[in-house]
């Protein structure tokens, strides 16, 4: 199958084509982790759109916005050799009038761990998926469980709002050494990148612990032993991203947010307590 790049709304209307259609949302500098999400989405339907977006609305003043990687002709490659059927690419002009009014509101739930450290996040995530949702009309979306507040804020949103999408959670696809992949790795030195391992070390070590504060006091420690001092380390309900009781039975998250030189990172584990 021959990708079509869809530079615009109006050809991405023309290249959408029919069938049971999914979508897999992106900004782009693809990454083992978004092949997987490619692979899913190939294997649940007939067509595979990827958006390749650089959203300004999901960042903030200070975020990173003029510095995150723009690799499309490498993505472009990338999505060839998944077998991708449409790359939808917009400019920031053409998915957002001058005068736009109306977004989408994440509710409490974009208020609180990420939404803390990121105030309006959550808001600029769900309006571009919603609006990704009705261009490219998708039976289907894939997302990374990497986001796992992502995850829970778009079903919550799909829940809400009534929207006839099944959403596909994929796990986390990690280095050899246990680096969860994300665009933004390529930022760090290699003496940072050594240091970012200890997130993932600190979510297994936490992990095989029985209770919410030990699960938290154990991998805080792994951490503070790499002299990293989290944005927020938590265990929240999976759904609603609300820390559990110490009594709590059943899966949880355990999400981790910390900065690694002048590179914030997250990742989180799911566990079973
Ligand atoms: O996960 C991402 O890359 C982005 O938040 C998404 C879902 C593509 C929305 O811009």
């Amino acid at each position: 199958m021959e990708l079509v790049v869809a530079r615009n709304r109006a050809e991405l209307v023309k290249a959408r084509g029919e069938g049971p259609i999914a979508l897999v949302p992106t900004m782009g500098a693809l990454h083992e982790g978004h092949r997987a999400l490619i692979r899913e989405a190939r294997a649940l339907a007939a067509r595979v759109v990827v958006s390749v977006f650089v959203n300004p609305l999901q960042f903030g003043p200070s975020e990173d916005l003029s510095r995150y990687p723009r690799t499309l002709e490498a993505d472009l490659d990338a999505c060839r050799a998944e077998g991708v059927a449409v790359v939808f690419t917009p400019a920031a002009e053409d998915m957002y009038a001058a005068d736009r009014q109306v977004g989408v509101s994440a509710g409490h739930m974009g208020t609180i761990v990420e939404g803390t450290a990121r105030p309006g996040h959550f808001d600029g995530v769900l309006t571009v998926v919603l609006k990704l949702f009705n261009l490219v009309q998708p039976d289907l979306a894939c997302f990374g469980q990497k986001d796992a507040q992502q995850l829970a804020v778009i079903r919550r949103m799909v829940a809400d709002l009534d929207l006839p999408i099944g959403i596909v959670g994929v796990p986390t696809v990690r280095e050899p050494d246990g680096l969860a992949m994300s665009s933004r790795n390529r930022f760090l030195s290699a003496q940072d990148r050594e240091r970012a391992l200890a997130l993932s070390r600190a979510l297994s070590a936490g992990a095989v612990e029985a209770t919410p504060s030990r699960v938290v006091a154990v991998a805080r420690e792994v951490l503070g032993a790499a002299g990293l001092d989290p944005d927020y380390l938590t265990l929240v309900d999976p759904a609603t991203f609300e820390a559990v009781p110490e009594a709590y039975k059943g899966e949880a998250v355990l999400a981790v947010a910390a900065r690694v030189g002048r590179t914030r990172l997250i990742d989180n584990a799911l566990i079973r307590l």
